[in-house]
């Protein structure tokens, strides 16, 4: 399978995104690591650890801790979108994370894999942006890196211009977008994840009526989010963080995608952390971003993932 590192900030949709890496035969998933984000930094650690017994695959895939803060600014959480991340589930093991700081597991493991790991970042970008400034070299080694970030049409969904990953911590972000990644694909949260990537009621009403474990975990712990996201006017939850994991294994999945210039707002009174993407492109692009999915796939992928 593809040697695969997924960088996370646990929460429910982070888990589910974890169950692709873990279960997917595609998939040689070789480290979890964790990022401060949505939940508490323990809670996150909890919440891999509970996804790992889920998917049968408890000690067999390493956690690894990273970054308890942003580099500059204060860490700033999603409790309020998230809950625990987990529908209150917890864990029957007590398996402990691996003694290696994150960002140093990913310069190993860019440096064991060269020019073929994939890393897929879907919470901010504060371990890579550490890895990257640890090891000149670790950028150029990654055969691609997957970022759920960033915002297409300047639409936030934290700020009304920015997107909770990069707004967490946007001097990581703009620090790995000039970090020279032979590969930068970003799969952002609007317009493409609202078209294709949310699950509504009937979407979820079918997840439930697999009857399975998987099928349960993935109701109960999506139950917040699908909250949240239904009072903002989405329409049900966004399941991004599934897509770029996906995306990863499945590159056909994207239907359109299109190089850009990408950086990220450093100052703004109303606008930091937002992306910029210059679809002019006169740098020659440092990313693409996919801007359309086959969404019945996904759906219907994530329903096999969880039938299991
Ligand atoms: C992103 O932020 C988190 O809340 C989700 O897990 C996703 O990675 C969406 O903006
Ligand atoms: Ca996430």
């Amino acid at each position: 399978g593809l040697p695969l590192v997924i960088d996370t900030d646990t929460a429910a949709d982070d888990c589910f995104a974890l169950l692709v890496g873990l279960l997917d035969p595609r998939a040689d998933l070789r480290a979890i690591t964790m990022v401060a984000g949505n939940v508490g930094f323990d809670q996150q650690v909890e919440n891999a650890f509970l996804t790992l017994e889920l998917a049968g695959r408890a000690g067999q895939v390493p956690v690894h801790r990273g970054a308890r803060q942003p580099l500059v600014q204060p860490w700033i959480s999603a409790e309020e979108v998230h809950g625990d991340g987990a529908g209150g589930l917890r864990r029957t093991g007590d398996d402990r994370p691996d003694a290696e700081p994150a960002q140093d597991a990913l310069v190993r493991l860019a440096e064991q894999h060269a020019g073929e790991l994939t890393v897929v970042a879907i919470g901010p970008l504060t371990n890579l942006a550490l890895a990257v400034r640890r090891d000149p070299a670790f950028a150029s080694r990654v055969r691609e890196l997957v970022v759920m970030g960033g915002s297409l049409n300047g639409r936030g969904n934290v700020t009304p211009a920015a997107e909770y990953n990069i707004h967490v911590d946007p001097e990581a972000a703009q620090i790995v977008l000039d970090a020279g990644f032979p590969s930068i694909r970003f799969v952002t949260w609007d317009p493409l994840s609202l078209q294709h990537a949310v699950f509504d009621a009937g979407r979820i009403e079918r997840i439930r009526r697999l009857g399975t474990p998987l099928g349960d975990f993935f109701v109960r712990a999506n139950q917040a989010s699908f909250d949240f996201d239904v009072a903002m006017g989405v329409g049900g939850s966004v399941h991004c963080d599934t897509l770029a994991v996906l995306l990863a294994l499945d590159p056909a999945l994207a239907e359109v995608e299109r190089r850009y210039d990408v950086a990220v707002e450093l100052a703004g009174t109303h606008t930091r952390g937002a992306t910029v993407f210059d679809w002019h492109a006169p740098r020659g692009g440092n990313a693409t971003a996919i801007e359309r999915i086959d969404g019945e796939r996904l759906f219907e992928y994530v329903l096999r993932l969880l039938s299991r």
